[in-house]
C-alpha cells in the first residue's frame, strides 16, 4: 500500500532537475551529432597517412594518394590530401568512407564543400558523387568546375532521387578525367541538419534529445573539457569561427576531434532544445594527473575562463561579444551556471581548493550572479573525497556508476543529506549493466535511482546522465551503456532513455509526502557484483516511488517502479483531499524481462505504453507489472 499525503505542501521540485550531460566520447559529435559526414576532412587524424581516404580508379584510371604537408592553406589547413592522376583515361580520384559508411535517403539534398587546386593540366571538371562502395550505383551525383590557380573553395549539392533504398554501404567520391597533380583540404559533407543550421546536428538525435523536454546541457565534459595534457585541453578559441581556421585536437577517447561541434554549436543546441547551458571551464588539471597550482601560473586558465564566459554572456561591444557577434550569434546567451573543472577529486595532490578559490574569487568579481559548481567537495560519489574549505560552492557536482542492486540499494541516498550544505548536483550518473546502450534492469535501477533524487529535489536541484551517445558501430565505443544509440543512418533510445523520459516529462512543482506498507523486497542474485560481493547482502526493497503534483493544474504524476519478478497490486490511498477525477492515465515501460533491450535494429522493442486508468477514487487499486516502470497521472478535484 502507498499512502499520499497531499494536507502537506511539500518541497519544491528543481525546475532544473532534468539535463543532459555530453562531451566527444564514443563518437558523439563526429560520427554522432554533429552531421558532417566526411570523416577526417582536414587530414589531421593520423599522420601516417590519409586515414579512412582510398584511391578510386576505374575503366582504366590510375593514380595514388598521400599526405602532403608542404601545401598548407592557413595555420590550421596544413596537412592536404595529394592525388596524383597518371593517365587522361577512365576515372581517378578520391573516396571517403565517412563514419561507418555514408548515409543514404531518398530525396534528400547534401551540401558538399571542399578545397582544392591543381597543377594546370588538371584544370577542369570534377565529378562529386555519393556512390555505392563498389562503385556500380550512383546514388546522387554534380559536377564542379576546377580553376587554375591557388587555393579555393568549391561548393556542390546533390540529391538522391526518390526511389533509392536508405543504406549506409556507401561513400563519398571526387574524381577526374585528366592527368595532373591535385590537392584537397576540408572536405565536407553535410545532410539536412536540425532547423536547417549550417554546420548544425542530425535531426533525428536532435528529436531524441527534444522529446526529454531537457532542462540544461552540461558540456564540454567530463574528461573531454580536462584532455590528458595542458594542450589539449578543450580548446574553446580554436572551435570558433568558419571551419577552415579549426585545427581540430586530440581528444581524450582515443581519437581527434574535428571541433566542428565548437563552443557557439553547444550553445545554439542549447537554444534550439530550449535548454540553459551548465559551461564546464577548464581549471588547471589533466587526466594524465598534471596540476597548475594556485598562483600566477594558474592565472592564464583563469583568464582564459573569464574570456570564455564573456564570450558566451557578454554584449557586442566586449572583446569577445564582438568575437561572437562576428561569428553569427550577436545576441548573449542565458548563463547563470559555471562548473570548475571536472572530477578534480582525483587530483591527488590536493591542489583543488586552492584552484577552485582563484578561479571562484576571479569569476565572481565580474560576474556576481553566477552559480559556480565545485567538482569535488560533496559528501558522496566518484572522486568527492577531497573537501574544499576556502570557498562555499552554489552545488557539488557528485557522480555515481553502477550497477543496477547498488542503484537500487541506495535509492535513498539523498534523503538525509544535511540541507544547509551547498545543493547536489548529479553531474554524472548512469545504471551500467549492457552494451552499447543499457537494458531493462539498467532502466529499473535509473529509475529507482531518479525517484531518490527527485523525491530529494529542493536539494538534488540538477542531474544529467553520462554518457548520452554511442555510436554503436564496432570500434567507434570507449564506453558501454550509453543513453542513445545510433549508426550513420538510424538512432535509439535505449530503456533507460525511456525511463528517464518518463521522470522528466513527467513531474509536477511539489513533491507529495508518501509512505509505504508491506513493500516486497528482492535479494541480489548470486551473479550480481558491487562494493559487498562476497557477503550476502540483506534484502532490500523491490518497489520504489515518488509523487509529485503540478499546483497549477492539480495533476498527480505518481512513478512506480516494480523491480520484483511479479506483477504487484498496490493500493494507491490518497489522504488530504477533497475528490479525485475518475479517468486517469497509467505509463508502463517493461520488456521481456530484466535483460531485454532495444537494439538498432529493434529500436523501439522496449517503450512506454499509455493505457487508460478507469474508475479511480481515493482509494484505488493498481496493479504494477513485474520489472516495469510506471507513472500513473490522476487529477484532484
Ligand atoms: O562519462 C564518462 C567519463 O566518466 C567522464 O568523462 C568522466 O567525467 C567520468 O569519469
Amino acid at each position: 500500500k502507498l499512502t499520499l499525503d497531499l494536507s502537506k505542501p511539500g518541497v519544491t521540485v528543481s525546475p532544473m532537475l532534468y539535463g543532459l550531460m555530453t562531451e566527444e566520447i564514443n563518437h558523439s559529435y563526429d560520427g554522432g551529432l554533429y552531421a558532417e559526414l566526411i570523416q577526417n576532412r582536414i587530414f589531421k587524424d593520423d599522420p601516417k597517412g590519409p586515414a579512412k581516404w582510398s584511391v578510386v580508379q576505374s575503366g582504366g584510371g590510375k593514380g595514388s594518394i598521400a599526405l602532403d604537408e608542404k601545401q598548407a592553406i592557413n595555420t590550421a589547413l596544413t596537412t592536404s590530401l595529394k592525388l596524383t592522376v597518371d593517365g587522361s583515361v577512365g576515372r581517378t580520384g578520391i573516396a571517403n568512407e565517412g563514419y561507418w559508411g555514408i548515409p543514404v535517403k531518398p530525396q534528400t539534398t547534401y551540401k558538399a564543400s571542399f578545397w582544392a587546386k591543381a597543377t594546370d593540366e588538371a584544370a577542369g571538371p570534377l565529378t562529386v558523387t555519393v556512390e555505392s562502395n563498389d562503385g556500380a550505383t550512383t546514388y546522387a551525383t554534380a559536377n564542379v568546375a576546377l580553376t587554375r590557380g591557388s587555393w579555393k573553395k568549391y561548393e556542390a549539392t546533390l540529391t538522391t532521387a526518390a526511389g533509392v533504398k536508405p543504406t549506409t554501404q556507401a561513400r563519398f567520391v571526387i574524381t577526374t578525367n585528366r592527368a595532373g597533380t591535385y590537392w584537397f583540404n576540408l572536405v565536407s559533407l553535410f545532410p539536412p541538419t536540425y532547423n536547417n543550421r549550417p554546420n548544425g546536428n542530425r535531426a533525428d538525435i536532435m528529436q531524441i534529445m527534444a522529446d526529454m523536454k531537457p532542462a540544461f546541457l552540461r558540456f564540454p565534459g567530463g574528461n573531454f573539457l580536462e584532455g590528458d595534457l595542458f594542450a589539449t585541453r578543450f580548446p574553446w578559441k580554436t572551435t570558433l569561427g568558419p571551419l577552415e581556421d579549426r585545427p581540430g585536437h586530440p581528444g581524450c577517447w582515443s581519437y581527434r576531434a574535428s571541433d566542428g561541434m565548437g563552443l557557439l554549436e553547444f550553445l545554439e543546441w542549447c537554444e534550439d532544445l530550449h535548454m540553459e547551458p551548465l559551461l564546464a571551464v577548464y581549471a588547471g588539471y589533466t587526466l594524465k594527473t598534471d596540476y597548475m597550482p594556485a598562483g600566477p601560473f594558474l592565472k592564464p586558465f583563469v583568464d582564459e575562463a573569464l574570456e570564455e564566459i564573456e564570450y558566451v554572456t557578454g554584449d557586442v561591444n566586449t572583446k569577445w561579444g564582438a568575437q561572437r557577434a562576428k561569428d553569427g550569434h550577436p545576441a548573449p546567451f542565458k548563463l547563470r551556471y559555471v562548473e570548475i573543472g571536472n572530477e578534480d577529486g582525483f587530483d591527488k595532490s590536493h591542489s583543488y581548493d586552492g584552484r577552485f578559490t582563484q578561479f571562484y574569487d576571479a569569476i565572481k568579481a565580474k560576474y556576481p550572479n553566477l552559480q559556480l559548481i565545485s567538482t569535488v567537495g560533496g559528501k558522496d560519489g566518484l572522486g568527492s573525497r577531497t573537501p574544499i574549505k576556502s570557498r562555499v560552492p552554489f552545488a557539488f557536482d557528485e557522480h555515481y556508476y553502477r550497477n543496477a542492486w547498488q542503484m537500487e540499494e541506495d535509492a535513498n541516498h539523498y534523503d538525509n543529506y544535511d540541507r544547509n550544505s551547498p545543493k547536489i548536483f548529479v553531474g554524472e550518473w548512469a545504471t551500467r549493466e549492457g552494451a552499447p546502450t543499457p537494458n531493462m534492469n539498467a532502466a529499473l535501477g535509473d529509475a529507482a535511482w531518479m525517484s531518490g533524487m527527485e523525491r530529494n529535489s529542493d536539494h538534488v536541484i540538477m542531474s544529467c546522465y553520462a554518457p548520452l551517445f554511442v555510436n554503436i558501430n564496432p570500434g567507434a565505443m570507449q564506453w558501454k551503456s550509453d543513453l542513445v544509440g545510433y549508426d550513420a543512418l538510424n538512432s535509439y533510445g535505449s530503456p533507460s532513455y525511456y525511463a528517464q523520459k518518463m521522470f522528466s516529462t513527467n513531474v509536477g512543482d511539489k513533491v507529495v509526502a508518501i509512505t509505504g506498507e508491506n513493500i516486497p523486497t528482492q535479494t541480489r542474485p548470486a551473479t550480481k557484483r558491487d562494493s559487498t560481493a562476497g557477503i550476502i547482502p540483506k534484502p532490500i526493497p523491490a518497489m520504489f516511488y515518488v509523487a509529485t503534483r503540478d499546483t497549477k493544474t492539480n495533476t498527480l504524476y505518481i512513478k512506480v517502479v516494480n523491480a520484483s519478478a511479479r506483477a504487484q497490486v498496490v493500493t494507491l490511498d490518497f489522504k488530504g483531499i477533497t475528490g479525485i477525477e475518475r479517468n486517469g492515465t497509467i505509463t508502463v515501460l517493461k520488456g521481456d524481462g530484466p535483460e531485454d533491450t532495444n537494439t538498432i535494429d529493434q529500436p523501439t522493442k522496449i517503450a512506454p505504453v499509455t493505457k487508460p486508468l478507469v474508475a479511480v477514487n481515493k482509494t484505488y487499486s493498481c496493479a504494477f507489472d513485474a520489472y516495469s516502470v510506471n507513472v500513473v497521472q490522476v487529477k484532484l478535484k
